[in-house]
């Protein structure tokens, strides 16, 4: 969907936008370049997952400084976070930047905070990272619960309890933003934190799926939000260089792709008040 087809924000609703993986120059350039048309929809607060942001891998304070400088409100970020030195301090001094919540007690840093809404409450944005092909962290569904339960929203509800309201239970007005590879274990977070989040929105892949729903219990859901970068690319990056590797099985550096690009998203409104999700879009700006 583009951004000038999207309907109107209902008026209980605070619209909030997640960018997917910002790869390289380019995807900073037309993320950057999003912010005003993101803002002129109604967008309330901007996410951005910037773990690709500094050359296509991790992200630097320079582009830390960069992206929230030019009107991004929060920065998530994924696996690649570490990438960058200079980036550590910042994890610590600069609460807008997150990294994933699942990391072993001791890791610089925060993996969720609270951000204020301009036109009334404030959003819960946390970070999580998945295990299924990538690093042995800790269980991103028991990290969930841990930060849930300090809400007062500690139980599992899938099954929803008979008797739950239709729409959901109130909850506290959140975003999640799974880093996960595997769509399987995107698609059992969905139903962990079903009712008990506003929005759970998977990045990583860079390849946005057409997934997105709001259930019943009130939650928006999808799978992957894909990235800002460079278009035609291979997930932001040089085509000659990754099919390279594939060709030769043999390493090649990937190079984040420039030239024209495109910014791929979500855009969800969800209730000030009582934090039910009321309407999800995939948002794709080329
Ligand atoms: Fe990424
Ligand atoms: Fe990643």
């Amino acid at each position: 969907m583009t951004l000038a087809s999207l309907p109107p924000r209902p008026p209980s609703a605070a619209r909030v936008a997640l960018l997917g993986d910002v790869v390289g120059k380019t995807g900073r350039e037309v993320a950057l370049a999003a912010v005003r048309p993101l803002r002129d929809a109604g967008a309330e607060l901007l996410v951005a997952n910037g773990e690709n942001a500094s050359g296509g891998t991790g992200i630097a304070a320079k582009e830390v400084r960069e992206l929230l400088g030019g009107g991004f409100d929060v920065l998530t970020t994924g696996n690649h976070v570490w990438k960058h030195k200079d980036v550590l301090k910042m994890l610590d001094d600069e609460p807008r930047l997150l990294r994933p919540l699942n990391y072993p007690p001791g890791t610089p840093g925060r993996g969720h905070g609270s951000f204020p809404l301009p036109g009334g409450g404030s959003l819960l944005v946390a970070c999580l990272l998945g295990r299924t092909f990538l690093e042995p962290l800790d269980c991103p569904f028991r990290a969930a619960d841990a930060l849930l339960a300090g809400l007062g929203l500690g139980e599992p509800a899938w099954p929803p309890p008979s008797g739950a309201p239709a729409g959901g239970a109130p909850r506290t007005p959140s975003l999640v933003d799974f880093h996960a590879e595997a769509t399987a274990e995107k698609l059992a977070m969905r139903f962990h934190l079903d009712g008990r989040v506003s929005a759970l929105v998977g990045t990583h892949t860079h390849v946005q799926t057409s997934d997105a729903e709001v259930t019943a219990l009130g939650t928006a859901y999808l799978t992957d939000a894909g990235c800002c970068s460079a278009w035609p690319s291979v997930i932001g990056f040089e085509p000659q260089s990754v099919v390279a590797r594939f060709r030769t099985v043999r390493p090649h550096r990937y190079l984040p792709a420039e030239g024209p690009g495109r910014v791929e998203g979500v855009v969800f409104d969800v209730e000030r008040e009582g934090g039910r999700c009321l309407a999800v879009h995939a948002i794709r700006v080329a």
